[in-house]
């Protein structure tokens, strides 16, 4: 009978781990396909891959972590075991008469951390692009909207890659959680991926000829509000169309086109879109001639990824361990046309325009900006002109999830997101010209509902 009893606790234990993974599982899955997201609920989810997620588990009965620092938080009860010690000051990198740092600072654990740590550095970035200049009469740069021209930093670093990397920027940017830092990050799984990555040979986009200079740039969400809108001709005609995530093209080239030049991605929408969206006929992500990848490196997968990607190698660790990541894109991986967005343009984004509330949470670790928010921001610093497509709109509750979908589905936010904040900004760049947010008239709403007899 005891023998019974355990054996159908140990089920049931079996069964309630199945269901949570189950759970967490369908949180990537939501994160991949969905830009426009509702329900009211709010749900827990891990920010990590699964991996991360039972190491923190795993980790939770350690000690508490003790680290050593030369900057300690403003907010210095959001921390729990802080000892500051020593360190010099000017060992930042922002600092102009930094001295040589040899070694990585140790390792800052954000469990130490209740909400979001406020170093008094947070707002230093590198800000080092070659500067654009437009001539461009109506570029988005141009702009007199105060809090825009307050918020933009025309020329902050866009681009990750081994010529702007060095132990002081190591030990920078780990006082900074995923994807805005590498804390918790061990130096040696990030940096051989990162000595990898090429130094960008050419501009993301430049002016088409004949375009008086301007770069008009379309951003395709996934979003419901694209079904049956007939915008694939309008998107087309921009120079450039950017696209992220699951972007299904075939088969919603009238609503969405068929051109991408410019494909966001992490490792973890790259490897998901192909199980999470195969009913829906997703072979591959978008594969256009010259076509340009941008990676989002959002966890350590991403490096993982990255190094076996840049060798053209399987990947040896994470997740995606034994995946030979150049299979997925669509032949057309090209190193030439690989960037790897940069940890100050990721927290600038954040910290500019969408700073949530959440930060202040005790899941603080995993709020963040979605891909897509990231790529219209990339779009604003390389686009003169700049139209969503397919993102959140005061009327979301109407549409579904996702353009894919045949039947209507509820909106579903999750925690690690901030959707309502998100749908606000776009509204506001819309309202201030910087943006063209797509909306649909209550008119074309009116025929996409079934006529009363
Ligand atoms: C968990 O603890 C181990 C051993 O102390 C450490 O190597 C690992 O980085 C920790 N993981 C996390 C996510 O903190
Ligand atoms: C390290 O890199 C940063 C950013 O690229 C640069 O500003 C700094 O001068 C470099 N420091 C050293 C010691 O090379
Ligand atoms: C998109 O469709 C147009 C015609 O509708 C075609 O000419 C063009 O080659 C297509 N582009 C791609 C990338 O498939
Ligand atoms: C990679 O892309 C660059 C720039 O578009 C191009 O010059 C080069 O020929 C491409 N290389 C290969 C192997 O296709
Ligand atoms: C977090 O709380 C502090 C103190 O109440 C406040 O100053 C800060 O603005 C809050 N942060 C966010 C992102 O809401
Ligand atoms: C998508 O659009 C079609 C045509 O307008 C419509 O019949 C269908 O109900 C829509 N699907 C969803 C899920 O809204």
């Amino acid at each position: 009978m005891a023998l019974l009893t355990s054996r159908i606790t140990a089920w049931l234990f079996v069964i309630s781990v199945a269901v949570v993974l189950l759970i967490i599982s369908w949180g990537y899955l939501s994160e991949s396909i969905s830009r426009t997201a509702v329900s009211g609920k709010f749900r827990y989810r891990g920010e990590g891959s699964l991996f991360e997620y039972w190491n923190i588990i795993r980790n939770s009965t350690s000690p508490p972590p003790v680290f050593t620092t030369s900057h300690k938080p403003k907010n210095a009860d959001a921390t729990k075991t802080v000892s500051v010690t020593k360190l010099k000051p000017d060992r930042i990198a922002a600092t102009t008469s930094a001295p040589v740092v040899e070694t990585p600072m140790p390792i800052l654990s954000k469990n130490s951390f209740k909400g979001l740590p406020q170093w008094d550095f947070e707002e230093v970035y590198n800000q080092d692009a070659p500067p654009r200049q437009t001539t461009c009469a109506q570029s988005l740069r141009k702009s007199e909207d105060p809090s825009f021209k307050k918020a933009f930093l025309p020329n902050i670093r866009l681009y990750l890659h081994k010529d702007n990397f060095n132990m002081s920027e190591w030990n920078r940017l780990s006082h900074f959680n995923n994807p805005f830092g590498f804390m918790g990050f061990k130096y040696d799984e990030v940096i051989p991926a990162v000595k990898l990555i090429p130094k960008p040979k050419e501009p993301l986009l430049l002016p088409k000829p004949g375009s008086g200079g301007c770069v008009r740039c379309a951003v395709v969400g996934t979003g419901g509000i694209l079904n049956g809108s007939k915008k694939g001709k309008e998107i087309d005609s921009h120079d450039y169309v950017f696209r992220m995530n699951g972007a299904i093209i075939k088969g919603y080239e009238e609503d969405v086109g068929n051109k991408t030049s410019v494909y966001v991605h992490t490792a973890h929408s790259i490897t998901m879109s192909q199980y999470l969206l195969k009913k829906y006929g997703y072979t591959s992500i978008p594969n256009d001639e010259g076509i340009k990848h941008v990676l989002i490196p959002e966890g350590m997968r991403d490096f993982f990824w990255l190094e076996g990607l840049l060798k053209g190698e399987r990947v040896t660790a994470s997740p995606f361990h034994n995946k030979r990541p150049r299979t997925y894109y669509g032949g057309q991986y090209n190193e030439t046309r690989f960037y790897v967005l940069h940890q100050d343009f990721l927290r600038y984004v954040r910290n500019s325009f969408l700073k949530s509330r959440n930060l202040n949470a005790t899941f603080w670790a995993i709020v963040r900006p979605t891909n897509g928010a990231f790529t219209v921001f990339l779009a604003l610093h390389t686009c003169d002109v700049v139209d969503l497509y397919g993102f959140m709109t005061e009327d979301y509750n109407k549409y579904s999830n996702y353009y894919v979908e045949k039947t209507k589905t509820h909106v579903v936010f999750f925690a690690n997101h901030d959707y309502m904040l998100e749908k606000n900004l776009w509204s506001k760049l819309h309202k201030s010209k910087i943006v063209k947010l797509y909306q649909r008239t209550d008119a074309e709403a009116q025929t996409e509902k079934p006529k009363q007899h």
